[in-house]
């Protein structure tokens, strides 16, 4: 396993539309666990694998807190079948949008068909935090961020200070 790059707003590849896999094998499976690792360490709850400059449609999440017992997610191809016509707003971050948060609303709970870690199909509810997680991981394979969600002044700020901040870090670098 290894660590890899997270890339941040506003890198071109972000916007990409991710492509669906075609086979889970143990190349996808060592992608999967680089992606785990990778969150971790972060850290995070969520993660696409466009996050680190993987245009393929899988995610990786864990919300158990730090006490709790590891509890990974692994989802390829994932598609959302149901949404509830209930909404939840709560505020939202991204690893690709560092220290950025907006109040984000969406469906409450969700049911989400998608291959597991070994190829089979599933098929589940997921709801509270969970719920939010996938729905804000899966808007990344479709070139998505939460930033879309809030207003154009808004979001034109964040996007204005990161390219800022990404600037001076490069300057730095030299
Ligand atoms: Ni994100």
């Amino acid at each position: 396993m290894s660590l890899r790059q997270i890339i941040t707003v506003p890198d071109p590849l972000l916007r990409k539309i991710s492509a669906p896999v075609e086979r889970v094998d143990d190349e996808l499976r060592a992608l999967l666990d680089d992606m785990l690792e990778t969150m971790y360490d972060a850290p995070g709850i969520g993660l696409a694998a466009i996050q680190i400059a993987v245009p393929r449609r899988v995610l990786v999440m864990d919300i158990s807190r730090d006490d709790e017992e590891k509890d990974p997610f692994f989802l390829i191809n994932p598609e959302i079948i149901r949404f509830s016509e209930e909404m939840s707003l709560h505020d939202e971050g991204c690893l690709s949008i560092p220290e950025h948060y907006a109040e984000i609303e969406r469906p409450a709970s969700v049911t989400v068909r998608y291959l597991d870690r070994n190829g089979k199909q599933q098929e589940r509810d997921f709801d509270e935090l969970l719920a939010r997680v996938v729905q804000h991981e899966i808007d990344h394979l479709d070139g998505k961020q939460f930033i879309d969600y809030i207003s154009k002044l808004k979001r034109d700020r964040i996007v204005r200070k990161l390219t800022k901040d990404r600037k001076r870090a490069e300057s730095v670098a030299l």
